[in-house]
């Protein structure tokens, strides 16, 4: 499976913050917001990766992950210049992809829990054919894809940004999609505005019985940081929850832990860091693993 992250929106909802920066570039506590997703498919398995960016900005996000290598992962850049929507990222995507399953993961969505590794591991290796996406409870549904279930807890419609939704539960920015979805995106239409919906590809997926929707408990945490209110709160959360001293979204371990890297090269990068609260707690990771040995 491959593993896309779009992450080429320009921002505006949190300008003047994201006028010089890409908003995949800002901080969330101790990270940059893109670490998130990043983690996200990695915790899935994927090493396969595409970056979809703002124009003119592959150098920096370039700064940040280079080819991948030192993750143990493979990472391409493409930019997006217009900002169609995001069922785009498969149009865009589409070479990349090639005959593969794909994950696509917003760049702006973040998720964590307990167990949420195995999760995405299972839902990976077991998507054969079609789609799987999740279902999160919120309070305030309006602004999100929503999907409505049926007594038997099938789903029967996807709507996106409704004004009378019905139910709470939303679409979460990560999606499982069996090689279908190139052609899927290509053949979807512009919505209302303007936009190639990714609501669209999930409600085609929906008719032809392929879509399955799963559940995803109040036990995980997901923000959409697309505000300054939600980046903060996001943030504040983060930090409270890596107060039990282990992180979220540490690239390297995962890395580490998949066998991806070896002892040596999360050696280094943990010196690199070393002054820094994540570097070490590379460098606790790194003398764990020298004890084991
Ligand atoms: O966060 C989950 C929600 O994301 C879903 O529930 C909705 O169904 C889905 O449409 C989407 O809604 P948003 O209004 O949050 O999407 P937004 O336009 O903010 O785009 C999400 C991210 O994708 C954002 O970081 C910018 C990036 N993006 C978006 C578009 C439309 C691109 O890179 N290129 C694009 O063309």
């Amino acid at each position: 499976m491959k593993g896309i992250i779009l992450a080429a929106g320009k921002g505006t909802r949190l300008y003047p913050i994201t006028l010089p920066v890409a908003k995949p570039l800002l901080p969330v506590y101790d990270k940059p917001l893109i670490y998130y997703s990043l983690a996200t498919l990695m915790q899935a398995g994927i090493r396969d990766i595409l970056i979809i960016v703002p124009p003119g900005e592959i150098g920096m996000f370039e700064n940040l992950f280079g080819t991948g290598a030192d993750l143990g992962i493979r990472i391409e850049y493409i930019e997006q210049f217009v900002p169609k929507g995001i069922a785009d990222a498969f149009i865009l995507g589409a070479d990349f992809i090639g005959d593969d399953s794909v994950c696509l993961a917003l760049g702006d969505n973040i998720f964590f829990g307990p167990g949420f590794r195995q999760k995405l591991r299972t839902i990976a290796k077991s998507l054969v054919s079609g789609a799987m996406i999740f279902g999160y409870y919120v309070s305030d549904p309006r602004s999100f894809g929503v999907v409505e279930f049926d007594k038997e807890g099938k789903a029967i419609s996807i709507e996106e940004k409704p004004q009378n939704p019905k139910s709470n539960y939303i679409v979460p920015g990560l999606y499982f999609y069996d090689n279908q979805v190139v052609d899927i995106a290509a053949g979807i239409q512009p919505s209302a505005r303007g936009e190639l919906e990714i609501t669209a590809v999930n409600n085609v997926y929906l008719e032809k019985g392929e879509l399955l929707v799963t559940t995803l408990g109040q036990q995980y945490s997901w923000f959409d940081v697309g505000t300054a209110d939600r980046l903060y709160n996001a943030a504040s959360e983060i930090r409270a929850v890596q107060r039990s001293g282990k992180l979220i979204a540490c690239l390297e371990e995962i890395a580490i832990r998949s066998h991806w890297i070896s002892l040596d090269q999360l050696r280094e990068t943990a010196n690199k860091m070393k002054q820094t609260p994540y570097g070490q707690y590379l460098r606790g990771i790194v003398y764990d693993l020298e004890d084991e040995v």
